[in-house]
C-alpha cells in the first residue's frame, strides 16, 4: 500500500522525463536543432546567373546584381519594392533559390519566391508560393506557403512554419519540386509540405506553364499579425539577397505550332530529372521522415485545421 504513491510518482517522473526528451532531441545544448539528414536535392543542379535568366519585374532601380550577377539583392524602400521574373515559363521541374532575409525590424515586409502563370492564363490562375513574412521586433520571420490551381484564388490554401534557424544569418535554401505527381516545398532539403496530384486535388492542380518570381514588398496590410504591424520605413532599406539560383524542368516553348517542353539538352528521363526521375516523382522514407519532423515541431498553421475559416474543410484535408 505504501508503495503507490512512490509507484505513481515515479511513472509520472519517467513520463516528465520521456517529455523532456521528445521536445529536446532536436536541441543542442546551444539551443540549435540539429536538421535530419535527407538527400541534398539541390547539389544535383547548376547554378543560374540571375542576371541573365532574370528580367526586370518591377523596382528596377532597387534590383542590384553582385558577384556578376550570380547573386542579387532586392530592395524595398519607401519609394518602391522590387521584383525578378524568370525569362523563360516552365511547365514542371526543380526551382530553387538561397535566400537570406533582412536583418532586424521586418514587420510587414514579404519576401516572395514563387511560381505563377498570372499574365499567361488571366481567370485560370495557377501559383505556387514561398512567402516569407516579416514580424515584430525580436520576433522570428514565418514561413508561409500556399498553392492556387485551374483559378480558384477564393480559396487560399496556406500552410505556416516557425524557423529551425535564424533565417537573417545566412543563406539557406528554399526549393519546389512540381511535376504531375505532386508538389513538394523544401527548406535546406528537408520536405516541409507535399501536395499530391491525387482524386481530390487533380481539377485545383497547378499544372499550367509558370514564371519564376523573387520579390520583396510592402505587405503591410496583411503580413504581420493580419496587418496590425505594418512596414516601418524608418528601417528602410529591406534588403533580401537571392543567388544558387536552379530551375531545371520542362522549358515552355510557345513558338512551337504545338506548343512543348525542352529539357536542357536530355536525352529522356533520368535519375536526376525532376519531371520524370525516381528521385523527384514521389518522397523516399527519409525525406517523409524529415518532413514530419519539420511539421510536427515548425508548422503553426495549417488551412486543413481551420475551421472557423472553412466550416466545411476542403476535400483534401480529409485524405490527411
Ligand atoms: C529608394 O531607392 C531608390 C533606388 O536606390 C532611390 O532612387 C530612392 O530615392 C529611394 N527612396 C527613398 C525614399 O529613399
Ligand atoms: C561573369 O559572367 C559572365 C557571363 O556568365 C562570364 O562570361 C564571366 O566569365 C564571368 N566573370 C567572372 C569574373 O566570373
Amino acid at each position: 500500500m505504501k508503495k503507490m504513491p512512490l509507484l505513481k510518482e515515479h511513472i509520472l517522473l519517467v513520463g516528465i522525463l520521456t517529455f523532456c526528451i521528445n521536445i529536446d532531441d532536436a536541441r543542442s545544448l546551444d539551443g540549435h536543432y540539429t536538421p535530419p539528414n535527407v538527400a541534398r536535392l539541390t547539389d544535383l543542379f547548376h547554378h543560374q546567373p540571375l542576371n541573365q535568366a532574370f528580367l526586370t519585374f518591377f523596382g528596377g532601380s532597387n534590383i542590384h546584381f553582385v558577384n556578376n550577377g550570380s547573386y542579387v539583392q532586392l530592395n524595398l524602400n519607401k519609394t518602391s519594392g522590387s521584383g525578378l521574373i524568370s525569362l523563360n515559363k516552365y511547365n514542371y521541374g526543380f526551382f530553387s533559390a538561397a535566400i537570406k532575409l533582412p536583418q532586424g525590424y521586418s514587420s510587414g515586409v514579404v519576401v516572395a519566391f514563387y511560381m505563377s502563370n498570372a499574365d499567361l492564363f488571366p481567370h485560370n490562375h495557377d501559383e505556387i508560393d514561398f512567402e516569407l513574412l516579416g514580424h515584430e521586433n525580436g520576433k522570428e520571420w514565418l514561413l508561409q506557403t500556399n498553392i492556387y490551381g485551374n483559378g480558384k484564388t477564393n480559396i487560399g490554401r496556406e500552410e505556416k512554419f516557425r524557423f529551425w534557424f535564424d533565417p537573417t544569418k545566412e543563406f539557406h535554401q528554399y526549393s519546389i519540386i512540381w511535376n504531375s505527381h505532386h508538389t513538394v516545398f523544401l527548406v535546406d532539403n528537408i520536405p516541409v509540405r507535399e501536395v499530391e496530384n491525387n482524386e481530390v486535388m487533380s481539377t485545383i492542380y497547378p499544372s499550367k506553364p509558370m514564371s519564376v518570381y523573387a520579390t520583396i514588398w510592402d505587405g503591410s496590410e496583411w503580413a504581420t499579425n493580419g496587418g496590425k504591424n505594418p512596414v516601418n520605413y524608418k528601417y528602410e532599406p529591406f534588403v533580401a539577397s537571392f543567388g544558387e539560383m536552379e530551375m531545371e524542368g520542362c522549358v515552355w516553348v510557345s513558338a512551337r505550332s504545338v506548343p512543348s517542353c525542352s529539357k536542357g539538352g536530355q536525352e529522356g528521363p533520368s535519375a536526376v530529372d525532376p519531371v520524370e526521375g525516381e528521385n523527384f516523382i514521389k518522397l523516399s522514407q527519409q525525406q517523409k521522415m524529415g518532413m514530419d519532423w519539420a511539421r510536427n515541431r515548425f508548422m503553426i498553421y495549417s488551412y486543413c485545421k481551420d475551421p472557423g475559416r472553412f466550416p466545411v474543410l476542403p476535400p483534401e484535408c480529409k485524405t490527411k
